[in-house]
């Protein structure tokens, strides 16, 4: 009877990371000691962090350095960990990756070989952007194959050049210039583009929020923060034509169904050898309303929500977010480990 209670998972814990765990890149002074506590209170925990552009394997070895505890690949979740299902149907296909240079290390990790940015294409069909030249010549090995699917893996980084291909690439715009001559008179004097289509080349964004807490003393604009321009400049570009988005990142479903698939294997390495999904409690730890407080919310019922005070929620004492309310409120995230550990 001992054993079975003691090997029956009763809680579970997923972590955000920015504005919870580090700011700016450091950890917070009680981040080290929180995690010490879950693992002596032999609590399964796993990462959900709407960061990314890297692996997950180089992110557990960042967290590795700065949490003072072993952290495996497959205890994180970052934004873009579900486009890792989606390589197969894009296997050789051209992709347009959005986010710094090195997403497309990432994309390719992942299994989409034909990873591409703005800025090749931008080498490709240098007049699609007047404001500047090219900083190289052609250097990608599939150029000319066109574009499948566009997928923001993380922040971008260099915003026109971005809206202006995207919108292209929505728009079958790209080959367009190339071939201005091939165009029939028909088409060139109707004062509409002939090769303007509903948008049917699928749009994948990792990560919907707006701002997120850094160094800096306000939030910082993030993925969301480009996607709401973007859809905006297209709106307005397109006589009110919606774009047609599919969303990852918290707080959608998906990453919390990979969380509790992530945590059920932590609890099996644990020696948790009873696993029913229906008793577990479950605790999202978080930061941002909109993304870490409303995902847990909507993950289910047996999921608390944590709100702690050192990200992006400033609430005054007694306090809560009015659109998407937390369960649980305190300062930082050694108080809501102290909770967990403690809540029957
Ligand atoms: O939205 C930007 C990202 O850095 C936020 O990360 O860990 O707070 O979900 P996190
Ligand atoms: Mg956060």
């Amino acid at each position: 009877m001992f054993h079975r209670t003691r090997n029956l998972l009763s809680k579970a814990v997923v972590l955000d990371i920015d504005g919870v765990l580090l700011r700016g890149g450091k950890p917070f002074p009680r981040a080290q000691d929180a995690m010490q506590l879950l693992k002596t209170a032999r609590i399964p925990f796993v990462f959900v962090t709407n960061g990314g552009g890297i692996t997950e394997k180089e992110k557990s070895l960042e967290l590795t350095k700065k949490l003072g505890i072993d952290v495996t690949p497959e205890q994180v979740i970052l934004s873009h960990s579900p486009f890792k299902h989606l390589a197969a149907a894009h296997i050789d296909q051209r992709v347009l990756v959005l986010g710094h240079e090195r997403c497309v290390d990432v994309a390719r990790s992942y299994g989409f070989h034909k990873a591409t940015t703005s800025k090749r294409i931008h080498e490709e069909f240098p007049t699609i952007y007047p404001l500047r030249k090219p900083s190289s010549s052609p250097s990608c090995n599939f150029s000319g194959q066109p574009v499948e699917a566009i997928m923001i893996f993380h922040d971008p980084t260099d915003w026109g050049l971005d809206m202006q291909v995207v919108c292209d690439v929505i728009l079958d715009r790209l080959q367009y210039k190339k071939d201005e001559n091939t165009r029939t008179e028909q088409e060139q004097g109707q004062g509409q583009d002939p090769l303007q289509k509903l948008h049917t080349v699928p749009f994948f964004v990792s990560n919907q929020d707006v701002v997120y807490k850094s160094d800096h003393f306000y939030p910082r604009f993030t993925q969301g923060a480009f996607v709401e321009a973007f859809k905006s400049l297209f709106s307005n570009y397109n006589g009110g034509m919606d774009l047609k988005i599919t969303y990852c990142g918290k707080p959608f479903k998906v990453q919390y169904e990979m969380a509790a698939k992530a945590l059920a294997h932590e609890a099996s390495l644990l020696g948790f050898r009873h696993i029913d999904t229906s008793k577990v409690s479950y605790y999202g730890i978080g930061d941002n309303p909109p993304s870490d407080i409303r995902g847990a919310n909507n993950a289910g019922k047996n999921w608390t929500s944590i709100l702690v005070r050192t990200g992006v929620f400033d609430g005054a004492d007694g306090e809560n977010d009015p659109v998407d309310p937390a369960d649980i409120i305190v300062d930082d995230v050694y108080e809501a480990v102290k909770f967990i550990v403690r809540d029957d």
